[in-house]
């Protein structure tokens, strides 16, 4: 069984006009001790997903129109408050791109990851403090920095102290929104090999999120793509990476290294996602989409299989050049053995 299971997510915003579906359909599975990743550019719906995961979608004045989101099997859509608390926190921690989201400026650092700690464990003072030195030497930061307060620290360590925060639960799941992106490109290294470093130690599972596919390909062992809220590519990292079928991931890829990916042509990415108010069952990248026909405009789409069953895609050009690649290979094999006399008729000729 999957430790988390999102099935055909549906998430949106009301509007005067109807609905801001931010979050479409979206299914995906995170396995025990696995890192998966969400890659896409900004606005895609990336975090909404993570916010409807923890089940934060009311604060934000979002709404949960569909699907379900299984943890262990269970149901987080009909858990109740107290099932929620240990569900948040508890069983998943969340670490954010701004680290002063998990941190309260009032108290020291130390603190606050004591608290967490002796509220998710349920140790005792004593123990929780013990625990939080292990923490702060694990993360590489002096335990006299337990007493400094928040604005005292420089914002890699804050980050280092908010992962330290995320840990001190022993959650299950690490959800990682973009955990890198406010931090300058040495301190950014240095957080992955700690994020490397905490799903070691700790065996949870990592759901990390991000627009930067170096990070998503340094630490994921599967990768989906989203775009405009829903998910177009999903599969294995190394097959995502060499062998990317949707136009918006193989943009998305040479965008970021155009030398290294191998497509047929470097696809440009211009443009902007669609509003997605009351969006279309039709492809959402046909504004962008130099390979767009009439029928990406005139035909709903869905997930087809790719190189492999692991590896789906939502384009229908190339489900149908898939399709026609298979049936010229099958005619092709027709057309062999029936050039081919076979060995019955091979031993009678000799
Ligand atoms: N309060 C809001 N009302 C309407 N749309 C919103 C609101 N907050 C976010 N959005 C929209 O939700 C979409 C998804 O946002 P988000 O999940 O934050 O994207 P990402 O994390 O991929 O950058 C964006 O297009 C954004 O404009
Ligand atoms: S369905 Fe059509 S418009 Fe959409 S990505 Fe594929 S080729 Fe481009
Ligand atoms: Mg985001």
């Amino acid at each position: 069984m999957a430790l988390l299971e999102v099935k055909e997510l549906v998430t949106y915003f009301p509007h005067d006009k109807g609905r801001v579906q931010v979050v479409d359909h979206v299914s995906f599975t995170v396995n025990e001790r696995e890192c998966f990743g969400i890659i896409g550019e900004s606005g895609c719906g990336k975090s909404m997903t993570a916010t409807s995961i923890m089940r934060y979608t009311n604060e934000v004045g979002a709404r949960i129109a569909g699907g379900e989101i299984l943890f262990e099997g269970r149901d987080v859509l009909s858990f109740n408050k107290k099932q929620l608390q240990d569900y948040r926190g508890g069983e998943v921690s969340m670490i954010m791109q701004n680290p002063m989201s998990a941190l309260d400026p009032l108290f020291t650092v130390g603190d606050q990851l004591i608290e967490t700690i002796r509220r998710h464990t349920g140790a005792n003072k004593k123990e929780a403090y013990r625990k939080a030195e292990e923490i702060f030497t694990f993360l590489g930061i002096p335990t006299d920095r337990m007493k400094a307060y928040p604005f005292e620290l420089s914002g890699g360590m804050l980050q280092r102290i908010a992962g330290g925060i995320a840990i001190g639960a022993d959650p299950k799941l690490i959800i990682a929104d973009e955990p890198t992106t406010a931090l300058d490109a040495t301190v950014q290294l240095q957080y992955m090999q700690l994020l490397k470093k905490i799903q070691r130690q700790t065996k949870a599972a990592i759901l990390l999120i991000s627009h930067d596919i170096r990070v998503i390909q340094m630490m994921c062992s599967r990768i989906a793509v989203m775009y405009a809220g829903q998910i177009v590519e999903e599969g294995k990292t190394e097959d995502i990476m060499n062998k990317p079928i949707h136009p918006y991931t193989k943009a998305l890829l040479s965008a970021a290294n155009p030398h290294a990916v191998k497509v047929d042509r470097i696809s440009t990415i211009n443009g902007q996602p669609p509003f997605l108010l009351n969006p279309a069952s039709t492809c959402r990248f046909t504004d962008r989409c130099e390979h767009c026909t009439k029928k990406c405009l005139e035909r709903n789409t869905q997930m087809y299989v790719g190189s492999s069953i692991e590896h789906l895609h939502r384009c229908i050009l190339m489900a149908e050049e898939n399709e026609k690649n298979e049936e010229n290979a099958a005619d092709r094999a027709d057309e062999r053995s029936s050039e081919d006399p076979g060995t019955e008729e091979r031993k009678a000729a000799v």
